[in-house]
């Protein structure tokens, strides 16, 4: 079994380029076309930024229905929405909807966040006394996002605006000051896919995120790696399809970050909408995927059991009965649930641990952990979807 490595250990802050070092070393050439170097480049990114940029005016001209949020919104959310500008809304690109619970006064980044719809449901939550940042490399799109900035602070009711836009690239975060260890969690809604160089997009994400902070993010996957063609179709890269990350290559871009676990939360299955795309890529299922992962320290490669038990206090907003890790682990209020090392981390070392109770710890340890659906929870589509946890 590999040793397992940590997310706070592997990623090395003096280095943005660590994370490639130790994924060529570990993968090996596999991965490369995923990353950039067979992929759209710079070159890309310039097309990127003119499509959402000059091409799109709004979501109605998107060719294909990938960029489009197919995700049930909360009844709060919906009613927050209904406090943002529409010209914010109607520039919305996103395809799920990447805003967790537990918010008040977190410190939140939003890669790619566009026009600003996510900040500022963000901002909404997190409350004046939370901070929401917003990264785009678009100024199209942070032009409409900032218009509303003073606006949006009056009709939240906050004494002055708790968001910054700022426009750079998400795969240089440090350029644009955004610290070691200073966000409790990052967000993003369809667009690492469409970054050149994911693996350094990762690496910026865990250098930023505090310890137990969150990363949790909906985008484009893939059920397979693309073949070259599809990758390289300006269209299908650009409506967030080219650059889709073929989900076990994702798995193993975060093993190599040294992130041995993540959760999905959600996921379904992408109708195109386009009979000329379906007839390109039509061999490829796309799915629009909510992923969660944390960056801890004691996270194993895969669940192992300590017989700890788990239970969900209640006290999360809009959560009174019930609290959803991931797709198959759903804690009932008060009710005692056997979770594994790796859950029992989750809930207990990241912001939810003041809502949970964890008995045990792991001073004893009983062998690899039944991560089933029945062990863990009520089964969904591709229940089996996380890390290491199956
Ligand atoms: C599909 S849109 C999604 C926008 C926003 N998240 C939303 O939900 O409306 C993709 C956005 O990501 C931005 N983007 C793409 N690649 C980027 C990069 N490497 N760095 C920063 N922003 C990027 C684009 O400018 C665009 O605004």
């Amino acid at each position: 079994m590999p040793e397992p490595a940590c997310c706070l250990n592997a990623v090395n802050p003096n280095s943005a380029n660590s994370g490639l070092a130790n994924l060529a070393a570990n993968q090996g050439a596999n991965l490369d076309a995923d990353l950039g170097a067979a992929g759209p480049g710079a070159a890309g990114l310039d097309a990127v930024k003119a499509y959402y940029g000059k091409t799109l005016r709004d979501s109605a001209d998107l060719q294909t229905k990938a960029c489009c949020c197919s995700e049930s919104i909360p009844p709060t959310h919906r009613a927050i929405l209904s406090e943002i500008d529409e010209e914010i809304l109607n520039r919305f690109y996103g395809c799920g909807s990447p805003i967790p619970p537990a918010l008040g006064g977190c410190t939140v980044l939003d890669l790619g966040c566009g026009s600003g719809r996510d900040v500022y449901l963000a901002s909404r939550l997190v409350g004046p006394e939370g901070f929401v940042i917003g990264v785009d490399m678009t100024g199209e799109q942070l032009a409409v996002a900032r218009r509303h900035q003073d606006s949006q602070a009056r009709r939240f009711g906050w004494p002055r605006s708790n968001v910054d836009f700022r426009q750079g690239y998400m795969e240089d975060l440090a350029a644009l000051g955004i610290r070691d260890n200073s966000v409790d969690l990052v967000i993003s809604n369809c667009v690492i896919n469409l970054s050149p160089a994911k693996e350094r997009v990762f690496t910026e994400i865990f250098r930023v995120l505090k310890p137990g902070g969150e990363l949790y993010f909906s985008d484009v996957f893939a059920d397979r790696r693309l073949p070259q063609e599809l990758r390289h179709d300006p269209i299908l890269h650009e409506e967030c399809i080219g650059g889709a990350l073929y989900i076990e290559d994702f798995r193993r871009l975060l093993r190599g970050l040294g992130c041995l676990d993540y959760r999905v939360v959600s996921r379904s299955r992408i109708a195109i909408g386009n009979p000329q795309v379906e007839a390109q890529a039509g061999m490829v299922d796309f799915y629009s995927m909510t992923v969660r992962a944390f960056k801890l320290a004691s996270l194993e490669d895969i669940c192992e059991d300590y017989g700890q038990v788990a239970y969900y206090q209640g006290g999360i907003a809009d959560h009174p009965f019930q609290f959803g890790l991931d797709d198959h682990h759903t804690f009932v209020t008060g009710k005692p649930m056997l979770v594994c090392g790796n859950t029992a981390a989750m809930v207990e070392e990241t912001r939810f641990g003041r809502y949970f109770k964890v008995i045990g710890d792991r001073s004893v340890h009983y062998g690899p952990f039944d991560c089933s659906p029945a062990a863990g929870g009520k089964p969904e589509e591709g229940a089996c979807g996380g890390g290491s946890c199956c």
